[in-house]
């Protein structure tokens, strides 16, 4: 099989006159890796500038080529057939994982030679993830929290999960792991995000008390101060419903390093107008899930790429320092996620505070919302019981039909114009109105037999 992909893309890369060598090939989950050497002298623009009609000629899409680093060679990232899906939790379990060191340990997948991939969110330190719909963020953050829960303690790391879909999240909903339940209402975001801020300005006072620079220092010190960790999904809606957010998200990223405080924030929509210059120059670490444009990889990862990325977990992680890495997101079927989240399931009133400095207003502010909540979710069902009455009211006027309808409203117009008309008159007003509201009514009706008997004389002899 491989013997036969690579002499046809030998034969392919000679209709464009490029040459050279086969070397080795790796069979990833997703693609199959062809390093290939070209003679002296090939540019590397020709090739990839030939490279979606390389791929027309094998009768694939999505081909992508790169120069592997400190190498004379060129990789072809060829897409497999049928794609492999990386699970979750045996990666969880693998011995790269269970061994890795770092404050914050994720896993952002694996390599498309399948070897898996960690990276440490504390020195990233804070993560911008974009993709268009269905390409596999959610799936990717899901697998970010699990990971940082499966290394940390529900006292070493405290979560605010934004998440205005309402459905993303609502498992992790009573973790211990939560500083509240997950945020869905947009306006409490943006307050949550300035309680981080007053959070992180808290704990510079107290480094500087006692003498320390960053969390890691304070710990050891033998003292203890849990890592937040703000996962925003759909980071469009409330970047867009507050102007505040993008000042909190800046003074969050610029400083909160040293304090233990990290975000990943993703969106649908990689536009100027969502990730704006000031996101973008904070937020250096991002992950590029598949995207709609080359324009929107510009947007994320300063080059295209990502839009010719394969869906389903495929993605690009540029890191601070510029590298470029494909990656294959792992995936947590929904009953892996339930029963990671089992053993941590607590009562909203036991999560435990303490560490956080600000942890007093977190308390207040959370009850708030759950009182906010419970307010939404009682008006919900009130306005669904008034919307049952009029949908009723709805469907007994419908089922009447238009010509009865008619007749109706004619009638009642007819009856309040007789009303107005009649009040001087000696009648009772009332009565008058009665009978001139029937005579137009009887009107009515002729009307509007003649012009149906109309018609139907017109209709047929239209048909002759
Ligand atoms: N790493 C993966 N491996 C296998 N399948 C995946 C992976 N990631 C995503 N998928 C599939 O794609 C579907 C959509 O993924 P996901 O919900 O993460 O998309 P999304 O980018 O969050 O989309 P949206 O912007 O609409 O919320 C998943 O339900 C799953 O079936
Ligand atoms: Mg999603």
């Amino acid at each position: 099989m491989n013997e036969n992909l690579t002499a046809q893309l030998t034969e392919a890369l000679s209709h464009f006159g490029i040459r050279g060598t086969i070397g080795e090939i790796f069979e990833g989950p997703l693609i199959t890796d062809v390093q290939f050497q070209p003679t002296t002298g090939t540019k590397f623009s020709t090739i990839a500038g030939s490279i979606k009609d390389i791929a027309r000629e094998l009768g694939v899409s999505g081909i992508r080529v790169s120069p592997v680093v400190n190498s004379t060679y060129i990789s072809f990232e060829i897409p497999r057939p049928k794609a492999q899906t990386i699970d979750f939790v045996p990666l969880l379990q693998s011995e790269e994982f269970v061994n890795a060191a770092g404050a914050l340990p994720i896993l952002v997948g694996v390599d498309m030679h399948g070897k898996p991939i960690i990276k440490d969110l504390a020195k990233m330190p804070h993560l911008l993830v974009a993709g268009t719909t269905g390409s596999g963020k959610s799936v990717g953050l899901n697998s970010f929290i699990l990971a940082m829960m499966a290394k940390k303690q529900p006292e070493e790391l405290k979560l605010i999960l934004v998440d205005p879909k309402r459905i993303e999240f609502s498992m992790y909903n009573k973790q211990r792991y939560m500083l509240c339940p997950p945020v869905t209402d947009m306006s409490m975001a943006a307050r949550w995000l300035e309680k981080l801020v007053d959070e992180m300005n808290a704990r510079y006072a107290v480094f500087e008390q006692n003498m320390v620079r960053n969390i890691g220092e304070y710990h050891a010190k033998g003292k203890k101060m849990p890592y937040i960790v703000c996962v925003i999904d759909e980071f469009a809606d409330l970047i867009l419903s507050d102007k505040n957010v993008e000042k909190q998200v800046q003074l969050l990223a610029q400083k909160s390093r040293a304090s233990g405080i990290h975000l990943i924030i993703a969106t649908q929509r990689p536009s100027v107008d969502v990730i704006t210059g000031v996101i973008k120059a904070n937020l250096p670490t991002r992950l590029s899930y598949k995207v709609s444009s080359p324009t929107d990889s510009m947007t994320i990862l300063n080059m295209a790429g990502a839009e010719d990325l394969l869906g389903r977990g495929d993605s690009l992680l540029l890191e601070e320092n510029g590298t470029l890495t494909r990656t294959l997101g792992a995936y947590a079927p929904n009953e892996d996620i339930v029963s990671l989240l089992a053993p941590h399931r607590c009562e909203l009133e036991d999560i435990d505070y303490s560490g956080i400095i600000t942890g007093q207003q977190i308390q207040t502010q959370t009850q708030e919302y759950i009182a906010q909540q419970e307010k939404a979710k009682e008006d919900a069902l009130n306005s669904g019981k008034s919307e049952g009455f009029w949908a009723k009211i709805k469907g007994y006027w419908n089922k009447l039909g238009k010509p009865m309808q008619r007749r109706i409203v004619s009638i009642g117009i007819a009856f309040v114009m007789a009303l107005i008309n009649n009040k001087s008159s000696k009648k009772s007003s009332l009565e008058n109105a009665t009978d001139a509201a029937v005579k137009s009514a009887k009107r009515s009706v002729k009307a509007q037999a003649k012009q149906a008997i109309t018609k139907t004389i017109l209709d047929s002899l239209n048909k002759k």
